[in-house]
C-alpha cells in the first residue's frame, strides 16, 4: 500500500498526496476523477518531456479520452505570460473544455505555470501535479500557489489554486543533477528548522541514504517534509499569517537569487538565507552560539553553500527590502526560536539584515595584510 497523505482545508479533505517508486499507479488514481470522458493535457518542459511524457503517456493512454503533450522550453526564463498564452493557444487548439484535466509533468516552473493556466483557462480546469524534482516535490507542488514571473518580479502574478492530486514518483528524483538535487534539500532543511527537530535529526542521521538517494530513504524524506508543509498550509492556505514561517531564508536568499542573475539555484539562496537568518537569531539571544553554528555547518554536507563572495551587501540590503514580503514599511522576516520553531518578527532592522549579509558574505579583501 503506498504512503499517502491529505491536504484538508476546514477539516474537509482538499486533496491527496500519494508517493510511489514509478508511475504505474497513475491511472488507478485518476480514474477517481473520471478520466474516461475526459482530455488530458500533459505540461512538460523539454528536458522532462524527453524523460517521462512517453512513460506517462502509455500508462493513461487507454483509460482517458484522449491525451495530448505540451512541452515549453526548460527554464525559469519561460515562466511568464507568454508561455501562459501559448498554453491558452494549445488547449483552444484542442478543443479543451472546463471537464478537461491538466497535468503538470516536472519541477517547479512547471507546477506553479500550470497551475496558474489551469486556474485562468475557461475560469478554472481540473489539474494535477506530477512533480520530478525534489524542490518541486517536497515544496511547490503542495499549498496551491501557482503563478509565473512578471518582467523582473519572481511570481509576481498569480493564483491560489489547488490541484486535484499530487502523484510523487520518487524514482525521478534519481535523474536529477546532483545540483539541482541538493538545491532541494535546502528546502528539505528549512522544513526540519522551522517545524520539526525529529525531522531535522533524522535527515542527520539518514545522511548516507539521502546521498545513496536510496528509494525508500527519498520516500520517507519527501514524505516527512511535507508533513512540515501540510501542518503551515492546512492551517493558512492563502499566507494571511503563519504560512509565512516556510519563507525562513528566503527573504535574503531571495535577494542574493535575483542579484545573482540566477547563476545560484533556488536551495543554494536559500541556505544562505537560512544561514544569515540564524545568525540574527542568534545575535537576539534567540538561539545559542553553538546552536547557530551547528545549523550554519549542517548545509555543508548538503552541498549548499554557507558563505558567498563576489555580491555588493549593499545590493544585497536593497534588494531585499524591495521584496514583497512586506507589510507596510516592515519586512516580515522568519527568525528561529529554536531548531523547529520558526516565528515571524516584523522588528528586523535593517542593520540586523545587514549584520546576518555581512555574515556570509566572504571577501577576499578579508585575507588581505
Ligand atoms: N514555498 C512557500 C509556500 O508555499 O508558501
Amino acid at each position: 500500500m503506498s504512503q499517502r497523505l491529505t491536504i484538508n482545508q476546514n477539516n474537509k479533505p482538499i486533496y491527496d498526496i500519494v508517493y510511489e517508486h514509478d508511475f504505474e499507479r497513475l491511472a488507478e488514481e485518476l480514474a477517481a476523477f473520471g478520466i474516461a470522458d475526459r482530455k488530458l493535457c500533459i505540461i512538460t518542459d523539454s528536458r522532462v518531456n524527453g524523460l517521462y511524457a512517453d512513460e506517462v503517456c502509455s500508462v493513461l493512454k487507454d483509460h482517458c479520452k484522449t491525451i495530448v503533450v505540451y512541452a515549453f522550453e526548460a527554464g525559469e526564463q519561460s515562466k511568464n505570460l507568454d508561455t501562459v498564452k501559448d498554453i491558452y493557444e494549445f488547449l483552444i487548439q484542442h478543443k479543451f473544455d472546463r471537464k478537461d484535466m491538466l497535468l503538470a509533468l516536472g519541477g517547479g516552473v512547471t507546477g506553479d505555470m500550470t497551475g496558474f493556466a489551469a486556474a485562468t483557462y475557461l475560469r478554472g480546469i481540473d489539474f494535477v501535479q506530477i512533480p520530478t524534482t525534489l524542490l518541486a516535490q517536497v515544496d511547490s507542488s503542495i499549498g496551491g500557489k501557482t503563478g509565473v514571473d512578471f518582467d523582473q518580479y519572481k511570481n509576481m502574478v498569480g493564483a491560489f489554486y489547488m490541484p486535484k492530486l499530487v502523484y510523487m514518483n520518487v524514482s525521478t528524483l534519481k535523474t536529477l543533477d546532483d545540483r539541482q538535487y541538493y538545491s532541494g534539500m535546502g528546502e528539505v532543511l528549512k522544513h526540519g528548522l522551522i517545524k520539526s527537530a525529529s525531522f531535522y535529526e533524522w535527515i542527520i542521521d539518514n545522511m548516507y541514504e539521502i546521498h545513496e538517494r536510496d528509494l525508500e530513504t527519498l520516500e520517507e524524506m519527501v514524505y516527512k517534509s511535507c508533513t512540515c508543509k501540510k501542518i503551515v498550509v492546512e492551517k493558512d492556505p492563502t499566507e494571511k499569517g503563519e504560512r509565512a514561517i516556510l519563507n525562513f531564508g528566503h527573504t535574503i536568499g531571495h535577494a542574493i537569487e535575483k542579484a545573482k542573475h540566477f547563476e545560484l539555484t533556488h536551495g543554494e539562496c536559500v541556505a544562505l538565507g537560512c544561514v544569515a537568518a540564524a545568525y540574527i537569531s542568534w545575535q537576539r539571544n534567540l538561539l545559542s552560539k553553538e546552536e547557530y553554528y551547528e545549523i550554519r555547518d549542517m548545509f555543508v554536507p548538503f552541498n549548499l553553500p554557507i558563505s558567498i563572495d563576489k555580491i555588493d551587501p549593499e545590493e544585497i540590503l536593497a534588494l531585499t527590502t524591495s521584496d514583497k514580503k512586506m507589510e507596510g514599511n516592515h519586512i516580515k522576516f522568519i527568525l528561529l526560536k529554536k531548531v523547529g520553531r520558526a516565528y515571524i518578527d516584523t522588528t528586523v532592522t535593517k542593520d540586523e539584515m545587514k549584520a546576518g549579509i555581512h555574515e556570509i558574505y566572504f571577501s577576499e579583501e578579508d585575507w588581505d595584510e
